[in-house]
């Protein structure tokens, strides 16, 4: 029978448009999903916008409009980032929705009536930004330590809800279930809260003061405090109490959250639950915060960072994957734009977009362009054990939700592939035709764990996963999942392999200079010579027939070429091409420079090549040239 899983987000204020932490949560979620729909699981994924409350009214009456107004325009903005973040949700639940009003009231009758709630007087600090009351301990100097702004102090008749009642029976559910708050630190948080006596919630708001909110079923004079409200859009979602997605996802449920609102999360939410007869929640999943420029974003410090300014400026796998790779789930993180160009330069471009352009490169060329046929003896262990280890890492970090682990262990399986290459050297098997079965092997081996890379890398980067799936020429009956890497389906002997775009093109750091500053200035210009003197200089067409690196030097390749007789240069372009892109390259060499050694090789003759934005580009022609051709 298959398994359902149940992922929620929080549901963001309407107050401020989204950020880089919003994106966080809605793409860890969504990677849970594409995982578990991958898995064959039924799974249901909610996110939305929290739309009631002083928080709202204060930013609407600031912006001279209506509440809901202003609500309908900051929610669309959420709404909208789904699509562009390539999230799959299912629901887009907003507080302001007429199903969950109604679910609200409710819940809210059901516990009046079980009298969990009453009538009563409280006076308090009042922190808007968190809308929750504190208790004077919790303050440091007497601010809210979350906002550094000092709370107002209210003292207003109110309902409130029993929340004391429950609070042994929380105690020892979350004793007795040790992963109910992960991970462990938050749950250690949680119970630290549950040490002192736990005060009843005041859940409700007069009218008089705050009209923007749900009217309470017993008293039309007041509306419903905006905690009791939003966590209740958890179960709304599911057409609880009668839908049939409440029967099949609440026991399931994971939410996730970061650990500002461990508190409503930990100790609010499971304890209305119990009050309303409903089982808890399966998993509270708490990360931490991401920072910028190492402190909390703030407009007011103007270093709030903007997701769609990423995702425009790198490309949305990438900054998906930067942002699920450099945070440890749990602990806070730093935002730099930097780490992040480092990241896309070292793990995706050079690590798995080289490994995909120069397999694909090579099985073209060695195999006709197809997934040829070998028979399974010639299927390489390597590579299978590789790929088996990375599904059992995979599948253990998901459990815990450590998907930065999860990556790792891709990248890992990603690093032995490229080794593979270099080990093989199919280049140099390429050479005798006596080697074509060993060679075949490999390229089919090669293919087949670029697929099985593909597929790990679904739920995180699904753009790019099918850019390397429709290279291979995998298709969906090739058992595009975990299991399919499990039983070892691979691919289809004779499917077209189909050379695409580099995946990710590396990024120098200047980027952002406008162009005329990267102009090259004219002072350096060399004496002038006469033509005798140019003449001197032979330079010639040449074809590049095989490539390989200099041994320890980390830039340096050598070329064997034909000019009408077959050379050998070394270049210093190891940086910027691989031996594979170069072979069969047309170029332009100076033929008659004194042979020189470089790195013990003898290089006889140089080539051309000019500086890019994105390194070095070699010199060539725009018709095909005779190979030994005269340059003039
Ligand atoms: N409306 C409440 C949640 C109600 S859920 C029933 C709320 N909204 S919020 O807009 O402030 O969103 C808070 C959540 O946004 C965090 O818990 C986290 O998921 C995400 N983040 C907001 N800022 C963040 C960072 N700087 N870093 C990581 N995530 C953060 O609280």
């Amino acid at each position: 029978m298959s398994k359902s899983f149940y992922i929620t987000t929080p549901i963001y204020y309407v107050n401020a448009s989204p950020h880089i932490g919003h994106a966080y949560t809605t793409i860890v979620a969504d990677v849970l999903a594409r995982y578990h729909r991958m898995a064959g699981d039924n799974t249901f994924f909610v996110t939305g916008t929290d739309e009631h409350g002083d928080k709202i009214a204060e930013a609407a009456q600031k912006a001279g409009i209506t509440p809901k107004e202003y609500a309908d325009k900051i929610s669309a903005q959420f709404r909208a980032l789904c699509p562009e973040l390539m999230i799959t949700n299912d629901y887009f639940i907003r507080t302001t929705d007429p199903n969950h009003i109604e679910t609200v009231r409710y819940i809210l009758q059901k516990v009046y009536d079980s009298d969990d709630i009453y009538f009563g007087s409280y006076e308090g600090h009042y922190c808007v930004g968190c809308e929750r009351f504190y208790m004077e301990k919790e303050l440091v100097d007497g601010k809210c330590p979350d906002h550094q702004t000092k709370p107002e102090y209210r003292k207003e008749s109110n309902y409130f809800f029993r929340m004391s009642k429950y609070q042994d029976w929380l105690i020892d559910h979350i004793k007795k279930n040790p992963d109910f708050i992960r991970p462990e630190r938050y749950k250690n948080e949680a119970l630290a809260f549950l040490r002192d006596p736990l005060e009843d919630l005041c859940i409700s708001r007069p009218k008089s003061r705050l009209e923007w909110g749900i009217t309470l079923p017993f008293d039309e004079n007041y509306v419903t405090y905006v905690w009791f409200d939003a966590l209740i859009n958890y179960v709304t979602a599911l057409g609880y109490p009668d839908g049939e997605n409440f029967k099949k996802f609440w026991p399931v449920a994971e939410h996730l959250i970061a650990k500002d609102i461990l508190k409503p999360h930990g100790i609010y939410w499971p304890t209305m639950l119990k009050a309303a007869g409903i089982e808890p929640y399966q998993h509270l999943n708490v990360h931490g915060y991401w920072n910028s420029d190492q402190s909390k974003m703030s407009k007011s410090l103007g270093n709030i960072v903007r997701p769609l300014d990423l995702k425009d400026k790198y490309g949305l796998d990438a900054f998906r994957y930067f942002l699920l790779r450099d945070m440890v789930f749990g602990l806070d993180s730093n935002f730099s734009e930097e780490a992040f160009v480092g990241r896309l330069n070292s793990d995706l471009a050079n690590d798995l977009g080289n490994l995909v352009s120069r397999t694909i490169t090579m099985a073209i060329k060695y195999c006709d362009g197809k997934v040829p046929e070998i028979n399974s003896g010639n299927k390489d262990s390597v590579l299978r054990e590789a790929a088996l280890k990375t599904v059992a890492e995979v599948e253990s970090s998901f459990n815990d939700m450590s998907l930065h682990k999860a990556l790792m262990a891709i990248w890992e399986f990603i690093n032995i592939t490229n080794k593979y290459i270099v080990e093989n050297e199919p280049w140099t098997l390429g050479k005798d035709p006596a080697n074509k079965e060993k060679l075949t092997a490999i390229m089919y081996n090669l293919l087949a764990a670029l697929k099985d890379i593909a597929v790990l890398l679904m739920p995180f980067m699904p753009q790019t996963a099918q850019k390397i799936l429709r290279q291979t020429g995998a298709d969906e009956s090739h058992g595009l999942d975990l299991e399919g890497i499990k039983r070892g389906h691979a691919l289809k002997a004779g499917s077209p392999l189909i050379r695409g775009e580099s995946l990710f093109p590396r990024i120098t750091q200047d980027k952002e200079k406008p162009a005329q500053e990267k102009k090259v200035s004219l002072t350096d210009l060399k004496p002038e010579i006469d033509y005798e003197e140019f003449a001197k200089v032979d330079l010639r067409v040449a074809k590049i027939l095989a490539a390989e690196a200099v041994p320890k030097s980390n830039k340096l390749l050598k070329l064997k070429i034909d000019i009408g007789e077959e050379r050998t240069i070394v270049a210093g372009i190891g940086k910027d091409y691989t031996p594979e892109e170069l072979i069969g390259k047309t170029i332009v060499i100076v033929a008659n420079l004194k042979p020189a050694k470089l790195m013990g090789v003898e290089s006889h003759g140089m080539l051309l090549a000019t500086d890019t934005d994105k390194g070095l580009t070699v010199l060539a022609f725009d018709r095909e040239p005779k190979t030994g051709g005269k340059i003039r």
